[in-house]
């Protein structure tokens, strides 16, 4: 299995199609820390609903145009990192990550996520990688600081959730920025 070490018992792999029923119960297992801040929360809490989504990665994937990556924990499926939008042609992608409540404080989502810009900036010439959030998630705005990007406004109740609508930070690094601020 192709797989890359974050620490001494963790290690980001490829997220496919036929782990459908292992992310079905790691979403559901945690589904009450993911719901709060993402739609897909739910709906992947089942294998149907956990296999349209690596489905619609692998499509995107095999067009070029985005990418799941999970993040396993002495063997555990217990978080990920994904390009939730891939427009090539304007140089620009949006990352997006989450993890299981037990898996979150100890950095793995940082890793996860300066190995994700790298391979963006440095393998396919992106120029600029974006990173939406709601106002009220803090522990993902603090992520996207750890990575050097810059808050560059707020998208005014973007993002409907539950019946709420979220104001929405818009976070970026530009590739000129990478090798300084990483
Ligand atoms: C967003 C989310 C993934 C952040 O998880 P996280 O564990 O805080 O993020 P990281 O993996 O980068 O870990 C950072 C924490 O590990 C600590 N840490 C330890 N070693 C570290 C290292 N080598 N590098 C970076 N941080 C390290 C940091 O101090 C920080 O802890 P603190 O916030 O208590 O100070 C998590 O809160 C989550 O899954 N939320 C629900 C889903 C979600 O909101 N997704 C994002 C939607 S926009």
């Amino acid at each position: 299995m192709l797989s890359l070490p974050l620490t001494d018992d963790a290690e980001l792999r490829a997220l496919e199609p036929w782990q459908a029923p292992e992310f079905a119960a790691h979403v559901a297992a945690a589904r009450e820390h993911l719901m709060e801040w993402l739609p897909w929360g739910t709906s992947a809490a089942s294998d149907e609903g956990a296999a349209q989504l690596l489905q619609r990665y692998a499509d995107a994937q095999a067009r070029g145009e985005g990418r799941i990556l999970g993040i396993w924990v002495g063997g555990k499926l217990m978080g990920g990192v994904l390009f939730r939008v891939w427009e090539q042609s304007r140089g620009m992608c949006e990352l997006g990550v989450w993890l299981a409540p037990e898996a979150v404080g100890r950095g793995l989502v940082t890793r996860a996520s300066r190995v994700m810009i790298e391979w963006a900036f440095r393998e396919r010439g992106i120029h600029r990688v974006e990173w939406r959030c709601a106002t009220g998630n803090a522990r993902s705005s603090a992520v996207a600081r750890r990575l050097g990007m810059t808050r560059e406004g707020v998208l005014r109740e973007a993002f409907p959730l539950h019946g709420v609508r979220h104001d929405v930070e818009l976070w970026a690094i530009l590739a000129s920025e990478w090798p300084t601020r990483r």
